[in-house]
C-alpha cells in the first residue's frame, strides 16, 4: 500500500485534523496523564504518554564531532561541458560534467567547525562547504571548506588539531594558549593560521563565501588516463568578510545570522549561485615545484594552473525539516562516481575512512537509506539488517532469499565496467615519514603580502589578541614562523605583542573576541 492510500484510512473518531500516536491510535487526551484520581499517582501502562516522552528523550542524535553547526539547502548544478576552452571529456568521463546545460540535483550543507550545534555563526573558524550531487551514476560528495588550504597534511594529526581548538577539557573554554601551543609546534599550520586570523576567518555569511575541495583529487577520462585536480567554488554574490569588531556587533544581537541570511534569500527567490572551477596538473610528483601537489597546506598558483570553469550551482529550495535533512545528511570524501578518483593525498585518504565511520555511529548503520542520503537512482544490495533498516534494497528480479553473490538462482550480478579502468602502478617502502618538500612558511609570506593593508592590520591585531595570554616561549615560536614567512609579518607581530595591554595570563580569551582593534568600520566586499 502506498503512503497516500495508507493516509486515507481512518479510525471512527478520526478526521484529517486528528492527532495520533505512531501506532496510528487517535489520541483522546493530550493534556492529562492517566492517574488514580486527578491528583495521581500515575499508572505505568499509559502508552500515549510513554511513547511521547520516550521519543522526546531521544530527539537528539550525537552532534557531528566537528562542523556541528550548519545550514542546508537544495539546488542543482548546471554543467558547462568544458574545462576552460577544452571539452571536459579531455580530462574526465564523469557524466554530470559532460554536456553544456546538463542539470544535476544537489544538497548543500554549510557549517562552522569547532563549537556546538547552536554556537554563534560569527566565530573565527573555517566554514564547511559540503555538496552532495545526486547524479545518474549515484551520489558524488564534494566535502570542502571555504578556505582553499588546511592546517595539517597528515590525517593522523587531525584529532590533536581539533582537541587543541576545542574547549579545554577541564574548563570547557576555548583557549588560545592551547591552540598556539599546538600550532607553533606544527609549523605546517602557519599558512592556514595566516588566513584564519585575517578577515578571511570570518565570512560575512554563507552566500558570500568561496568554497574549495581543499584536497587533491583525480579526474579520469575515457582512456583511463588521470590528472590531478583541485575544486573551487566562487560565489556570484561576491565575497564579503568581517572585521572582528563587525562580527562582535552582529553576535551581540544575532547568533544565527548566516542561517537566517541563507534561508531568507531562498524564501524570497533570491537564489544564490556559485561557479565551480577546477585547477588541473598532470598526474606526477612535479619536482619543478617547491611544494608537493598532494600537500593540502598549499595553494596551486593560478598563473601556472589556471582556473577552468566547469559549471554553476544554484540553491533554490529550503529544507522542509531541519533535522530530517540538514542534521541527518551525511557527506563523505569516499563518495565518488565513475570518472572521479582519489589521489594519494594523505589527508584525503584519512578523511575517507573517517566520514562513513562517524556516520555509522552518529546516524546509524542504515544512514544511506534515509531519503536525504539515498541516491536518486536504483539501489540493489545484499546488505541486510542493522538498526533502523526500514526496507530491503531488493533488486527487481532478485530472489529475496538470495542475499549473497555469486549465485545461480536469481541473485544480483556484478556490472561490467563501462570504460577502461584507471590502474595506477604503486611501489615503495612502507614508512612513517613526512613529505620531502614541506615548505611550511613560504606561501604564508606570499599570502601576507597579497592581503590588502586593512587585512594585514586585522591579522596582526587578531593574532596579538589571541596570542597575548600564551607563554612567552609559544609567542616566540609563532614570531619565528612569521619572520620566516615574511620579515615585516614577523616584525609587526613582535611589536604588536610587545605593546599589547598586559593582563590575563591564566586562561586566554576565546579566539572570537579581542580588544584594542582599530580595524575599519565597514566590511569590505570583494567581487
Ligand atoms: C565533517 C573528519 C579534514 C571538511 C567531518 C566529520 C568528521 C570529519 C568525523 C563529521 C562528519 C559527520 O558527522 O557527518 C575529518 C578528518 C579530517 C578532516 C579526519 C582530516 C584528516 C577536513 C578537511 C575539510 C573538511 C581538510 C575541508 C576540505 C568537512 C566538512 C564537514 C566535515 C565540510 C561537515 C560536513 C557536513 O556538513 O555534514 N570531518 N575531517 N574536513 N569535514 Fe572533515
Amino acid at each position: 500500500m502506498n503512503e497516500n492510500e495508507k493516509n486515507k484510512k481512518r479510525a471512527d473518531n478520526e478526521n484529517e485534523e486528528t492527532l495520533t500516536n505512531r501506532q496510528g491510535h487517535p489520541v483522546t487526551n493530550n493534556q492529562n496523564m492517566r492517574t488514580v484520581g486527578n491528583r495521581g499517582p500515575t499508572t505505568l501502562e499509559n502508552y500515549d504518554f510513554l511513547e511521547k516522552i520516550s521519543h522526546f528523550d531521544r530527539e537528539r542524535i550525537p552532534e557531528r564531532v566537528v562542523h556541528a553547526r550548519g545550514a542546508g539547502a537544495h539546488g542543482y548544478f548546471t554543467a558547462t561541458g568544458k574545462a576552460g576552452d577544452e571539452p571536459v571529456s579531455t580530462y574526465t568521463r564523469a557524466k554530470l560534467f559532460q554536456e553544456e546545460g546538463k542539470q544535476t540535483p544537489l544538497f548543500v550543507r554549510f557549517s562552522s567547525v569547532i563549537h556546538g550545534g547552536t554556537s554563534p555563526e560569527t566565530l573565527r573558524d573555517p566554514r564547511g562547504f559540503a555538496v552532495k550531487f545526486y547524479t545518474e551514476d549515484g551520489n558524488w560528495d564534494l566535502v570542502g571548506n571555504n578556505l582553499k588550504i588546511f592546517f595539517i597534511r597528515d590525517a593522523i594529526k587531525f584529532p590533536d588539531l581539533i582537541h587543541a581548538f576545542k574547549p579545554d577539557p577541564v574548563t570547557n573554554i576555548q583557549d588560545g594558549k592551547r591552540i598556539f601551543d599546538f600550532c607553533s609546534s606544527s609549523p605546517e599550520t602557519f599558512h592556514m593560521i595566516t588566513f584564519l586570523f585575517s578577515p578571511w576567518g570570518i565570512p560575512a555569511n554563507y552566500r558570500m563565501m568561496q568554497g574549495s575541495g581543499v584536497n587533491t583529487y583525480k579526474w579520469v577520462n575515457e582512456e583511463g588516463k588521470a590528472v590531478l585536480v583541485k575544486y573551487h567554488w566562487e560565489p556570484k554574490q561576491g565575497i564579503k568578510n568581517l572585521t572582528q569588531d563587525e562580527a562582535d556587533k552582529i553576535q551581540a544581537t544575532n547568533f544565527n545570522h548566516a542561517t537566517q541570511d541563507l534561508y531568507e534569500a531562498i524564501e524570497k527567490g533570491d537564489f544564490p549561485e556559485w561557479d565551480l572551477f577546477v585547477q588541473i596538473m598532470s598526474d606526477d610528483d612535479h619536482p619543478e615545484l617547491d611544494f608537493d601537489p598532494l600537500d593540502d597546506t598549499k595553494l596551486w598558483p593560478n598563473d601556472t594552473f589556471p582556473w577552468k570553469h566547469v559549471g554553476t550551482m544554484t540553491l533554490n529550495k529550503n529544507p522542509e525539516d531541519y533535522f530530517t535533512e540538514v542534521e541527518q545528511v551525511a557527506f563523505g570524501t569516499g563518495v565518488l562516481v565513475d570518472g572521479l578518483d582519489f589521489s594519494d593525498d594523505k589527508m584525503l585518504q584519512g578523511r575517507t575512512f573517517s566520514y562513513s565511520d562517524t556516520q555509522r555511529y552518529r546516524v546509524g548503520p542504515n544512514y544511506l537509506q534515509l531519503p536525504i542520503n539515498a541516491p536518486n537512482k536504483r539501489v540493489a544490495t545484499n546488505q541486510r539488517g542493522g538498526q533502523m533498516q526500514y526496507k530491503v534494497d531488493l533488486g527487481e528480479k532478485q530472489n529475496p532469499h538470495i542475499n549473497y553473490e555469486p549465485s545461480t538462482i536469481d541473485g544480483l550480478k556484478e556490472a561490467k565496467p563501462t570504460a577502461k579502468e584507471y590502474t595506477p602502478f604503486i611501489e615503495g617502502h612502507l614508512v612513517r615519514e613526512s613529505i620531502d618538500r614541506p615548505s611550511n612558511t613560504k606561501q604564508a609570506g606570499e599570502t601576507f603580502r597579497n592581503f590588502e593593508e586593512w587585512e594585514r592590520e586585522e591579522l596582526i591585531a587578531n593574532l596579538v589578541s589571541a596570542l597575548g595570554p600564551a607563554d612567552k616561549r609559544i609567542q616566540e615560536k609563532m614570531i619565528a614562523l612569521a619572520e620566516e614567512a615574511d620579515q615585516e609579518y614577523g616584525r609587526r607581530l613582535r611589536d604588536g605583542l610587545a605593546n599589547a595591554p598586559k593582563g590575563e595570563t591564566e586562561h586566554s580569551k576565546p579566539i572570537s573576541s579581542k580588544e584594542g582593534n582599530d580595524a575599519p568600520e565597514e566590511a569590505v566586499e570583494k567581487g
